[in-house]
């Protein structure tokens, strides 16, 4: 099955038209760098404006999000993807307009009935004292489970969950209605009902519009039941070759020049050049990733075009623009290599002469970290070249450094384009970067004491992590007394008194799962794998940012348990 012409099939057949994807970079809009989603091209036609393409619309989306560019190496996160959408504008007024039910109804016939999988539940808004309950969708999601004859688990979901917008400091905004499959969310209904102004009151809108979004290369992870993207038949032949080329690399490396080789294919493709800002500046770190992961070898330049060109081969088809620049394409590979060399020669020469110093031949974490961010020696290219460094120490100063950046970069660029968002934790500014490490590290020992309290059935099924709290979910098979909550509670707030350092450090997988660290059972980790480690109470693979003493976190306390589906409980927890 093709996915995508069965996304256009399904909803031309519903009179929707097709409009191409707009470019990576937004046209006349300078308030975001890249195009993060599939509505953005049709912002004004949900204020108001009439829209050149009717009131139905789809496209396939080129999106770039740059807040995921460090996480980039496990099973979900890419920088660039393709983003399915159905839009409606101007209801209940405009022609062929449509909102809640039949954006419902669709979504359901589409996921279910022409992809064929089996959707696990649905959420909807639960409201909060500024925007009520989404009823609404609730009872259309009842009406149609009963039609259908299906049993649909249908749960509320609070606002950072289910309430999508503005982007930016105002525009239409809305509750949203997500599809979860195998417990991932691949489909997101967006229903555009209120206009928010910069002093944060909501107006009801005289139009309304529906904004959906489902990731290409998710949804289909999820079709062909494969354990991660870069498993999916648009990466096969490119994870392949990647393979040959580089067999002695680990799985994350080649997943990481996999993506960023694509992304900057597509961004140079829409006219980004590399340079030391904005756009020109991500895609320069993307180019020079890909070559320090490379070696810095002259050798491996051709090696690498020639996955680019098998990208190309790929994606041409759809994305012309990829043969076009694929000359310009090499000159900023060719260009990067250049400079990118000078940098290193003389990173390489400061790292000798400060070694010269040293009793242990060995620079300290900080040192290294100067001349990765100054020079652009990377921990890859100091291994080849063999100089020695404090490994763990680098680590800990990297992610430090990585808090500030994505919380500076958020300021600069506002609320739709830099984030800390690595989908398990989210961030706005400096300050809530700070408030979920905490609630990041409480998670952690959460884990924990839940399997010292309920012994070891407890699994760890999920967890999102927002600056208002930590949602972890876990297999146990019964609802917790409130003795145990309160032990689990107690366990956590002990193990944070007790002041443990935090360690950092990176094992082979196979003597990693030996280790007795927590992971998760069916996700795919890199080789060799990274722990964080508290003290000896708390291990587990995991990839930060988190404190660096326990006694950091503050007072834990667990607000709610509850189930969330068969043999799965949630609780939520915050830290004060
Ligand atoms: N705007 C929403 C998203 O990006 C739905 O398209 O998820």
């Amino acid at each position: 099955m093709n996915l995508i012409s069965e996304f256009r099939r399904f909803f031309e057949e519903q009179n929707h038209t097709w409009v191409k994807s707009a470019p990576l970079v937004p046209e006349g809009d300078s308030s975001v760098l890249f195009t993060t989603a599939g509505m953005q091209q049709f912002k004004p036609y949900y204020s108001g404006h009439p829209s050149p393409y009717g009131n139905r619309v789809i496209s396939v989306q080129k999106c770039f999000r740059a807040d995921d560019l460090d996480e980039v190496g496990d099973t979900t996160h890419l920088t660039f993807f393709e983003m399915l959408g159905n839009f409606s504008f101007q209801y209940p007024h405009g022609e062929e307009s449509y909102f809640k039910e039949q954006a419902i109804r669709m979504g359901y016939e589409f996921v279910a009935e022409r992809l064929g999988l089996s959707i696990e539940y649905v959420t909807i808004f639960e409201g909060d004292e500024h925007t009520p309950r989404d009823t609404e969708s609730e009872r259309l999601w009842q009406a149609l489970a009963e039609e259908k004859r299906i049993t649909l688990p249908i749960y509320g979901e609070n606002r950072d969950e289910n309430f999508w917008g503005p982007t930016g400091s105002e525009g239409p905004c809305g509750p949203t209605s997500e599809i979860y499959v195998d417990g991932v969310e691949i489909w997101n209904l967006v229903f555009n009902q209120y206009y928010q102004y910069r002093d944060g009151t909501l107006e009801h809108q005289e139009q309304q519009g529906v904004d959906t979004g489902g990731g290409y290369e998710r949804i289909l992870a999820v079709v062909e039941q494969v354990d991660s993207v870069f498993d999916t038949s648009v990466f096969a032949t490119v994870m392949e070759q990647i393979e040959n080329t580089f067999p002695e690399m680990s799985l994350e490396y080649r997943r990481v020049i996999a993506d960023h080789l694509r992304s900057s294919l597509f961004l140079s493709a829409d006219g980004v050049v590399p340079s030391n800002k904005e756009q020109g500046y991500i895609l320069r770190r993307l180019i020079r990733k890909v070559l320090s992961l490379a070696g810095m070898e002259k050798a491996h330049l051709d090696d690498l075009s020639a996955i680019g060109e098998t990208l190309v081969g790929l994606y041409e088809d759809r994305y012309p623009e990829l043969r076009d620049g694929w000359s310009v394409y090499t000159t900023h590979l060719e260009n990067e290599f250049q400079t990118f060399s000078k940098a290193l020669k003389e990173g390489l020469k400061q790292a000798r002469k400060m070694l010269k110093t040293r009793e242990d031949n060995r620079l300290t974490g900080e040192e290294a970290f100067q001349l990765s961010a100054t020079h652009g020696l990377s921990p890859e290219l100091m291994r080849f070249n063999g100089i020695e460094f404090d490994e763990e120490a680098f680590e800990q100063e990297r992610e430090r450094h990585r808090e500030i950046s994505r919380a500076g970069a958020e300021q600069k660029f506002g609320g739709h384009g830099l984030a800390l968002d690595t989908g398990e934790l989210k961030a706005e500014d400096e300050e809530e970067v700070k408030i979920v490490t905490r609630l990041h590290s409480a998670t952690h020992l959460l884990n924990q004491a839940l399997r010292d309290v309920l012994e070891d059935e407890v699994k760890q099924k999920g967890s999102d992590i927002n600056v208002k709290r930590t949602r972890f979910d876990f297999s146990f098979p019964r609802k917790l007394t409130e003795e145990e909550k309160q032990q689990v509670e107690d366990r956590v707030n002990m193990f944070i008194q007790s002041a443990h350092d935090l360690h950092v450090y990176e094992l082979p997988l196979e003597e990693a799962k030996q280790s007795g660290a927590i992971y998760l059972e069916h996700e795919s980790y890199p080789d060799p794998v990274k722990i964080h480690q508290f003290g000896y109470i708390s291990k587990e693979f995991c990839g930060g940012p988190h404190v660096r003493n326990t006694s950091e976190i503050g007072t834990f306390k667990i607000k709610k348990e509850e189930a969330v589906a068969q043999g799965v409980r949630r609780i939520r927890g915050v830290v004060e």
